[in-house]
């Protein structure tokens, strides 16, 4: 009889997530850039798009893994004077700490293991607070986004990169196509992990978003908050700032 691999047996505690990446860390640069067909650079450097009009910005990553939002950052706006990296899972932190180092960054970029639902640092701390494909995976968003708001400046901004689903009906099939049979298979195959690329698209199928994830954000005292679709919809930026 066939072995089930481990991974597939039991189903992680939601607590238990960033273990996960824990275990696809060494995979999951090349699977994001791949799975995404490069589109999580774009996406990424949108999000510097919406940086605001401050100079010296100091920013926190929350659930930075590899470091790339704070890297996008940097090289997008000489305004990011210094950035926070913040993750549970020490292989992700380890990863990007030495692509901090290999990029000369090191100096103004800096990782800290810890967690977005209760952020080990004083309040109005931030200019600009990120978390790019991580709001999901958090347990408590309302938690989190209390906390987002908590450590940011007044007249600072939150900026929330997040997968959604496209509202045109047929890009959304063909999408939905992908994401359930596709992906999963590769994910799997080059990772070693199938659960975590099943883990995907089934938490992307259930997670609010759109109108859905602003009046999550508007309940967290951020103004202002709008949303930018990205690439048909697949993802959305969503932005607010805490007056
Ligand atoms: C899909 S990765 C996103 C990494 C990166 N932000 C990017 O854009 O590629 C999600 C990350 O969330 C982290 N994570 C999960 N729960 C967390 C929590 N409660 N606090 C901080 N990080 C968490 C995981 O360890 C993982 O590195």
């Amino acid at each position: 009889m066939a072995t089930i691999p481990k991974s597939e047996q039991t189903v992680p505690a939601r607590t238990d997530v960033w273990r996960m990446f824990d275990r696809i860390a060494h995979r999951y640069d090349l699977l994001n850039r791949l799975l995404s067909m490069r589109q999580d650079v774009a996406w990424r450097k949108r999000l510097a798009n919406l940086l605001p009009e401050r100079d010296d910005l100091r920013v926190l990553d929350l659930a930075t893994g590899t470091g790339d939002v704070l890297l996008t950052l940097r090289a997008a706006s000489p305004r990011v004077r210094s950035g926070v990296g913040m993750d549970m899972s020490g292989k992700m932190l380890y990863i990007g700490k030495d692509k901090f180092e290999d990029s000369g960054q090191a100096s103004a970029l800096q990782m800290v293991r810890g967690d977005a639902m209760r952020i080990a640092a004083a309040k109005e701390s931030f200019d600009v607070v990120t978390i790019s494909f991580g709001i999901r995976n958090v347990l408590d968003v309302d938690a989190a986004l209390g906390e987002m708001h908590r450590v940011l400046k007044p007249g600072g901004r939150v900026l929330i990169l997040e997968f959604s689903l496209p509202k045109i009906a047929l890009m959304r099939s063909a999408y939905l196509l992908y994401f359930r049979n596709v992906l999963p298979r590769i994910g799997g195959l080059i990772s070693g992990d199938s659960y975590a690329y099943r883990y995907l698209n089934q938490t992307v199928e259930t997670f609010p978003y759109g109108e859905a994830f602003a009046t999550l954000m508007r309940n967290a005292n951020f103004a202002n908050v709008s949303m930018t679709q990205l690439t048909f919809g697949i993802a959305t930026i969503y932005q607010g700032d805490k007056i």
